[in-house]
């Protein structure tokens, strides 16, 4: 079952060693989170689930990894700078700023006063400067999504490889969004990560394609430990659309703090790539959107048949890392009560996504025969490459198994006086505190069924 309330993932996260607030020792900053030694374990596992799942297992995806800083031309030409905002209330009592839309039934949500100014949009992006010197001449934007490097860079992946439609471009990295109530832990904050898809397909085939994708990244959810009754799809209303959609599907989850979007899948249609394309139109290029004068770029593809250009439309499966760690922590988080009356608390993780695969644990602490055992087992099974193994010389094995509960780790292996005359180790599952006896010429192949 799902924690019960954030309270016992916050605590767990810190506890842990998986999410800290940053900058912690100077009272914080508000909506930026560090990950921990076991945080940065689960993330790269959920982010290499995503990669392998959409460019290793497929043959009609490339990645890409692109710059954070944007020039400005590439955010005015998407829309961004007109149109990603939200709108902004103050409260007069208190005078403290809130999201229209984050009010409590139109009151302010730490004073209650019903005092609020009219919403003026306020736009998301945070500028730096590039360079020595400060003017307008020389800012640059942190992305508010990885998304529109893609688009920049569609020809180039285009020229680069045999990539022909349908295709897509995969990037993960980092965006930023001054949110004016960041809130809900890692749910909303003002630098996460984004897993996004860009998937170019010919005009007219996009909505199959839209069903499609909004198929497979529900299946995907799934196959990461996500229970399928804590998913919704939520058909984003017309008049809530993003100003480069067409439709947009929401995979929702059931968040400790309510039912909210996990991922969206947009039908962008040929807006972006629109938008970017120089204005040419006597090339006679079939799309919505062509009205750029600074671009030098034709980011359409031609029929080999009749020589037309036109532009793609892009399906774009767009998922939020943080989002993601918190639901995988949510669903896998569990408290049982044991036979004797105590407790334990222990996350049951998906073995691919647990920050450390297997602990092997001696008997007793710094006895050297049982001690080098040890850290020759860690050693053999680190050379399968399942990802993380530990060594843990803590000589308490009861404490050991409960820690290692409580991070996820699927297998502890326990190395005795016996080992040392028969090669054999004590193996316990993470979830039925099951033990039994493996040889350690069997130890590998044990891993591979469990864990790979
Ligand atoms: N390129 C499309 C796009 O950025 P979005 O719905 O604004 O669409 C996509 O964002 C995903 O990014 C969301 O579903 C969410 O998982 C994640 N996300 C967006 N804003 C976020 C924030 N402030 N904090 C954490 N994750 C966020």
């Amino acid at each position: 079952m799902p924690a019960q309330s954030m309270e016992d993932l916050v605590a767990l996260c810190k506890r842990r060693g998986f999410v800290f607030q940053a900058s912690e020792i100077y009272g914080g900053i508000q909506g930026v989170y560090d990950y921990g030694p076991l945080g940065v374990e689960l993330k790269n596992n959920l982010k290499n689930a995503w990669w392998r799942s959409m460019v290793y297992e497929r043959d009609d995806v490339e990645g890409l990894d692109s710059a954070i800083l944007t020039n400005p031309r590439v955010l005015h030409y998407s829309g961004h700078e007109e149109t990603f905002a939200d709108p902004l209330v103050d409260c007069r009592q208190c005078k403290s700023r809130w999201r229209a839309d984050h009010l409590d039934d139109g009151a302010c949500p730490r004073c209650g006063s019903s005092d609020i100014t009219e919403p003026r949009p306020f736009n998301l992006m945070f500028k730096t400067n590039l360079g020595p010197v400060e003017d307008d001449s020389s800012f640059a934007y942190l992305r508010p999504e990885t998304a529109q490097s893609v688009f920049t860079n569609f020809k180039n992946v285009l020229d680069s490889t045999s990539a022909r439609l349908p295709f897509g471009i995969a990037q993960i990295g980092k965006a930023f969004r001054n949110e004016i109530t960041p809130r809900n832990f890692i749910f909303r904050v003002r630098e996460f990560e984004q897993m996004e898809l860009e998937f170019f397909v010919e005009p007219g085939t996009d909505e199959d394609w839209h069903e499609r994708w909004v198929e497979d990244r529900l299946d995907w959810w799934r196959q990461q430990g996500i229970n399928g009754n804590n998913l919704k799809l939520l058909h984003v209303p017309e008049d809530e659309l993003a100003h480069y959609s067409k439709a947009t599907v929401d995979v929702m989850y059931q968040f400790p703090h309510g039912l909210e979007e996990l991922e969206g899948i947009a039908n962008r249609t040929d807006f972006d790539l629109g938008s970017h394309t120089k204005n040419q139109r006597d090339l006679d290029i079939d799309a919505t959107v062509l009205a750029n004068d600074e671009s030098n770029a034709r980011l359409a593809v031609q029929d080999q048949a009749d020589r037309r250009w036109s532009v793609p439309y892009v399906i774009e499966p767009s998922a939020g890392v943080d989002r993601g760690v918190l639901a995988v922590l949510n669903e896998a988080y569990r408290v049982d009560r044991l036979a004797n009356g105590t407790e334990r608390t222990l996350l049951s993780l998906p073995a691919h996504l647990a920050p450390i695969k297997a602990a092997v644990i001696p008997l007793k602490r710094n006895h050297q025969g049982l001690v080098d055992r040890a850290r020759g087992i860690k050693t053999e099974l680190m050379r399968l490459g399942l990802g993380r193994i530990v060594f843990e010389n803590t000589g308490n094995i009861g404490k050991g198994y409960r820690r290692h509960d409580e991070v996820g780790t699927p297998l502890c292996i326990t190395v005795d006086f016996e080992t040392l005359e028969d090669e054999s180790v004590t193996v316990r599952d993470r979830d039925t505190m099951a033990q039994e006896r493996v040889a350690t010429t069997s130890l590998a192949n044990y891993l591979r069924e469990r864990i790979a």
